[in-house]
């Protein structure tokens, strides 16, 4: 695993770069596989980097998105990941709506839309270990990710793709972690003061995985990026 750590002089550095690393990633798998499957963050951090890809010029039908969790709303629901996703960038520009896979909250049955969502990346990848090009996730202030909360039994699902999570007993639909460690490139986008203290704990040598589970994504076979504002990162020291 290729692991890599930058701390970005502001917020808007920070999406600046993601778009810029992004963008490359994107179009290097379209050269080199045809397409690209890419799977979105939640939360307000990715916002801006949406609206910023709204306006770059990429092969859009070569692109499918799918979202690494989805809070367990419908997808008007201004709580809504999928919501906020296609407002900044999905509808801006000219998607087939075959490419875009939003993760299904409508079957009052988290258990069966997690189900429903795993089917739906094996058919779309057309395996049942699918190896995503590039999967975009944020970091809470608790050292969450995705839905994968600390404590939390999705931490331990080993042989699912998709799962329930549980945020303060709401549930969530959410990639398990070998979905995520199966990945080609995973980018952690993290902005604010309020994630120092669970970066900390994520980038020590040792931590309770379990408490921060962040620490739990690592791609085996691929590349894990984390890009910081300096809010966020600010004390960490980077290998030069
Ligand atoms: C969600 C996200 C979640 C998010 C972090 C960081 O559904 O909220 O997937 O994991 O990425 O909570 O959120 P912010 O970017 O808002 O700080």
């Amino acid at each position: 695993m290729k692991k890599s750590l930058e701390v970005l002089s502001s917020k808007e550095a920070l999406i600046a770069k993601a778009l810029t690393i992004v963008t490359q990633r994107i179009e290097a798998a379209v050269q080199e596989r045809g397409g690209c499957a890419i799977a979105l963050a939640g939360g307000s951090t990715p916002k801006p980097l949406y609206a910023a890809l709204s306006q770059q010029n990429l092969p859009w039908s070569k692109i499918h998105i799918f979202w690494g969790d989805e809070r367990y709303v419908d997808p008007d629901n201004l709580q809504s990941n999928q919501k906020m996703a296609v407002e900044a960038w999905l509808n801006q520009v000219d998607f087939p709506k075959a490419n875009i896979h939003p993760i299904p909250t409508a079957a009052e049955n988290p258990v069966l839309d997690a189900s429903a969502y795993e089917e739906e990346l094996q058919r779309a990848f057309g395996t049942e270990q699918p190896r995503f090009d590039l999967i975009l996730l944020g970091i809470g202030s608790d050292g969450h990710t995705a839905s994968l909360f600390p404590h939390t039994e999705a931490l331990k699902v080993g042989d699912r793709l998709v799962t329930v999570g549980n945020k303060d007993g709401e549930p969530r639909i959410t990639f398990t972690v070998p979905l995520i460690n199966n990945a080609r490139s995973v980018i952690f986008l993290v902005a604010g003061a309020d994630k120092r203290q669970a970066l900390d704990q994520i980038l020590a040598p040792t931590a309770d995985a379990m408490t921060y589970p962040a620490r739990l994504v690592q791609p085996h076979a691929g590349e894990l990026l984390m890009l910081l504002d300096e809010a966020a990162g600010a004390e960490i020291a980077v290998a030069s």
